[in-house]
């Protein structure tokens, strides 16, 4: 199926990726996050259930699956679940991870059939991170980080989430990083959301990625637009790569959203920004419906996708 015959939903856009959060758990407690839009939920699925909705996924088209959390590595599973999913030929398997448990994983999870991977990481200074994670295991991040890189998946990016007074002054020394160890860094803005715990941080430590924008403009070597990424930007700076997701009030990063989501509990989501328009998937796959009913859930749920912002 190409893109011209991929199931779109009502905006003209075809769903390409799934975003599969299996844990609600984390080992880490991030004073912005916004829980992939989720509110938190205690209940998750089995590899196998897992593996039947990346099943109905494929069957409607959809390429790329990424496996995120809560922390998804800390699922003593994560193995398994790969390898199930990998069984499915998809384009592309990711993960989203804060990296503590990476080093540990990420030989096995090669092995399993992951292609890709993004660590958390918004900076390597040891008192900040603390603030930012409640953790004091930026050592073990780092590890992991290295392994990952060593590994031979690639691309490893960094996620990092830009904050105004707290870590916007160390875009270059995480850039150097990144690029000693050929590692993508993937610059976030920080978002504000209905799941998201602390809003006092979140309006004060807001950052205009604009400007910086503007600043990577005049830096980079070339740069390029990924369409069916959001629209997302790409710079290619000394030999490095920066990439920016910028999705508040951001209509093009809507328009060219590609993403649909499966909360820990089995509950397809439309849009990382509303909580309203869930569709239960996992309650039919139990109750042993047939792949045909089950079919008919997701393209509900395709057609309840609109964007958050719009033009
Ligand atoms: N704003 C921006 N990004 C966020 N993440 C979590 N919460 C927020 C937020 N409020 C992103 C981080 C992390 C990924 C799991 O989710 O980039 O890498």
């Amino acid at each position: 199926m190409d893109i011209e015959t991929k199931v779109k939903d009502r905006y003209e856009r075809p769903t390409l990726s799934l975003r599969i959060s299996i844990t609600g758990r984390c080992n880490v407690n991030c004073v912005y996050c916004h829980h992939d839009g989720i509110l938190p939920q205690k209940s998750e699925m089995t590899p196998d259930e897992i593996y039947q909705i990346c099943k109905l996924a494929k069957m409607i088209g959809i390429e790329k699956i990424r496996l995120s959390g809560g922390e998804p590595l800390i699922r003593k599973d994560i193995v398994e679940i790969t390898e199930k999913i990998a069984s499915l030929d998809f384009k592309d398997i990711s993960i989203t991870t804060n990296g503590i448990l990476l080093e540990k994983y990420v030989e096995e999870l090669v092995k399993a059939g992951l292609n890709r991977i993004n660590v958390s990481l918004d900076t390597l200074d040891y008192d900040l991170y603390k603030y930012i994670t409640k953790s004091n295991k930026l050592e073990d991040v780092k590890k992991g980080i290295l392994a990952a890189s060593k590994s031979g998946i690639n691309p490893v990016k960094i996620n990092m989430v830009v904050m105004k007074d707290l870590n916007h002054n160390e875009i270059d020394e995480m850039f150097e990083f990144c690029k000693e160890n050929n590692i993508i860094l993937q610059l976030i803005e920080l978002l504000k959301t209905e799941s998201c715990d602390d809003t006092d941080f979140i309006n004060k430590h807001h950052y205009n990625i604009n400007e910086l924008e503007e600043e990577l403009e005049n830096k980079a070597d070339t740069v390029k637009t990924r369409e069916f990424m959001q629209d997302r930007k790409k710079y290619y700076i000394d030999n490095g790569e920066i990439e920016i997701v910028k999705p508040m009030d951001n209509t093009k990063f809507c328009k060219n959203c590609t993403r649909l989501r499966i909360t820990p509990n089995g509950k397809i989501k439309p849009c990382l920004l509303k909580n309203d328009n869930l569709v239960d998937i996992i309650t039919p796959i139990r109750e042993n419906k047939t792949l045909e009913e089950l079919k008919e859930i997701f393209l509900y749920a395709i057609n309840k996708r609109e964007p958050y912002y719009k033009s």
